[in-house]
């Protein structure tokens, strides 16, 4: 319970549902591999200026450097300024993301956003951020599936380039979790952070390149474990949720972290598995990253050597749906995503949720000749 949150009594809030045991093996459409019919042609990322280090949490909460560190990974992460919205982080990345790709918001079909950190609940920040772009008007709309939200939204641009619906699509994952973060409750306040990534996504172009599969699943009885109690239809803003400090994030660290090892292995096998693939072919895992512990504990349920598994948590601690894109777009930046190389995105998160993406990455159009 977050420090400052007793009288949180006074109002009744979702608690976790432990009438279910975790599923280890929920039913699934087993797929067949076929060949790409999108990939990543652009990625970008934003990230705010300022760094909150765990020396700066020791003078906010009961904490050390050393106890983060250990239990985490986290070293510092980045908090947006007083005046900068999830809508202006994705903005930013978006246009880095276009840049890469060589185009421009007059090419964007259709706009996804990835966040539980939205500017307002209406209009949702995929409007805004079309507003940002100055794009034409196209299809723009929120998905909230928390962690999991950028591999939701890989899967539905996915799904409307198959459908030959839309053919450009910009996929952001965004958080301003300092928004939703209660600074006096130490077991939450040193894990989140704010940014914001995005990826252009367009018809696959070389064969066997681009989307191999998107795996997707959630368990709804978790949803207890990592919850806002109040600001929806549920706990309307009130003094009392404001006084019980509702608004924040509330969460049961240790169910979360045994359902993110499962969830995780769980995700990068039936990815493979979908694309015709196992673990061993496999070049580069890019982890949502919530626990530096929670990804090493899966690399090893899934016999994955370290090497093999990408981080950034120790700079940018939980940036929930951007993690996986800003991830991504530091590896490559880092040299380490080449294009023809086999890539594991996945992601657990809120709701519970929980996903994975095989992507042999072919990058932008100029990268081709490699
Ligand atoms: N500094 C110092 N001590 C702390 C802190 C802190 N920041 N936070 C908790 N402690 C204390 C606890 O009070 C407890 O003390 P006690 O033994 O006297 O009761 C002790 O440390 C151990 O606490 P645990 O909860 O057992 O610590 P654990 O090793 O489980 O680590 C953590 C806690 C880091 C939260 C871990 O459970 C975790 O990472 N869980 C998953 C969280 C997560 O991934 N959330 C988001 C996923 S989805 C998404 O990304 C939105």
């Amino acid at each position: 319970m977050p420090a400052g949150a007793s009288s949180s009594k006074a109002v009744p809030v979702a608690g976790p549902d432990r009438s279910r045991a975790q599923d280890p093996d929920p039913p699934h459409r087993p797929v067949r591999p076929r060949p790409p019919v999108a990939t990543l042609a652009g990625l970008g990322s934003a990230l705010p200026r300022r760094v909150l280090t765990n020396h700066d949490l020791e003078r906010m909460v009961e904490t050390s450097d050393e106890w983060i560190v250990e239990r985490t990974g986290i070293r510092e992460r980045r908090l947006a300024a007083p005046d900068e919205a999830s809508s202006d982080l994705a903005a930013a990345a978006a246009r880095r993301a276009l840049a890469d790709a060589g185009l421009g918001p007059e090419n964007i079909d259709a706009l996804i956003v990835a966040t539980v950190t939205p500017d307002s609940p209406l209009p949702s920040t995929a409007c805004l951020v079309q507003k940002a772009l100055g794009t034409r008007r196209v299809a723009a709309f929120d998905l909230a599936a928390a962690c999991t939200g950028f591999i939701y939204g890989l899967a539905v641009a996915e799904g409307l380039i198959a459908a030959g619906r839309h053919e450009t699509i910009l996929v952001v994952g965004v958080e301003t979790l300092s928004r939703v973060t209660d600074y006096r409750d130490r077991t939450t306040c040193v894990l989140f952070g704010d940014a914001a990534g995005a990826a252009v996504v367009r018809p696959a172009r070389s064969p066997g390149r681009g989307l191999l599969s998107v795996y997707l699943g959630a368990d709804g009885n978790g949803g207890g474990s990592l919850y806002i109690p109040a600001g929806g239809s549920r706990l309307p803003a009130s003094t009392a949720t404001v006084a019980g400090r509702l608004h924040y994030v509330h969460m049961n660290g240790q169910e979360v972290f045994r359902f993110a090892v499962g969830a995780l292995a769980l995700s990068v096998r039936r990815s493979l598995e979908a694309a015709g693939l196992g673990v061993k072919d496999m070049d580069l895992l890019v982890p949502h990253q919530a626990n530096l512990r929670i990804i090493d504990a899966a690399a090893r349920l899934l016999r994955v050597d370290p090497e093999r598994v990408f981080h950034t948590i120790e700079n940018y601690g939980n940036i929930s749906s951007a993690s996986i894109p800003v991830s991504l777009d530091e590896a490559r930046r880092r040299g380490r995503l080449r294009p023809g190389d086999t890539v594991v995105l996945v992601g657990f998160g809120g709701g519970m949720t929980y996903g994975g993406a095989v992507l042999v990455w072919d990058g932008p159009e100029e990268a081709d000749d490699h």
